[in-house]
């Protein structure tokens, strides 16, 4: 083990999941962005908890409308995940007519057809902080592709097979741990 240095406040190493939130604008049509402040928590059942960092799109649809989804982010998806987080929805046109989009099940939610893990999410509290705003959420549904419940196939295969990205220190990595890019660079390719 080497001696530890104080180093500047970051999460640099601790590696977070990502997930597209998806929301509706008030003129019907559907945002995503990108995000990893997102977590769980247990309130007699298990919910999410999760921040958002600044003004923005995702954040005036969730106060609005309360419902929402969170999107696991996977390897074949990363790309238009990086748009997503890269691109203000507040600039008409993020969104375009080519990216599969379908309803939740049991909320009025927009969701990325491509995601293998989806939560349906009410924000039932927040706490606004001075920039930031930090929302709990009740989990109404989880919607999963159905080859994930195969118990008869090995966990590590159907883990490997979703291929979920995590990201620290700004960049992306694989599933098994290779650097895929940096923040923003795979949405430019
Ligand atoms: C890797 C990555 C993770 C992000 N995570 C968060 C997050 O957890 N919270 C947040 O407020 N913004 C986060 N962002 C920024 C949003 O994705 C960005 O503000 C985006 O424009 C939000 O979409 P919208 O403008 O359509 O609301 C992240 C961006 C990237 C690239």
């Amino acid at each position: 083990m080497s001696e530890k240095i104080s180093v500047p406040i970051s999460n640099d190493f601790c590696p977070q999941t990502l997930f597209c939130y998806g929301t509706y604008c008030d003129d019907g049509r559907s945002d995503f962005g990108l995000f990893c402040w997102f977590s769980y928590l247990w309130d007699g059942e298990l919910g999410v908890m999760m921040c958002i960092g600044e003004d923005k799109q995702t954040r005036d649809n969730i106060r609005k409308n309360r419902h929402f989804s969170a999107c696991l982010v996977t390897e074949k998806m990363l790309p238009l995940a990086d748009y997503l987080g890269n691109s203000d929805g507040r600039i008409p046109g993020k969104i375009s007519a080519d990216i599969a989009v379908e309803k939740g099940r049991k909320l009025d939610v927009p969701i990325l057809s491509d995601s293998p893990v989806v939560f349906e999410l009410e924000a039932t509290r927040s706490i606004p902080l001075d920039d930031g705003e930090v929302f709990l959420c009740k989990i109404h549904n989880v919607l999963m592709d159905n080859d994930l419940t195969d118990q008869s196939v090995p966990l590590e295969k159907r883990i490997g097979d979703v291929a979920p990205v995590s990201t620290t220190c700004e960049t992306y990595f694989s599933w098994d741990g290779k650097a895929i890019g940096g923040w923003g660079e795979l949405a430019e390719k």
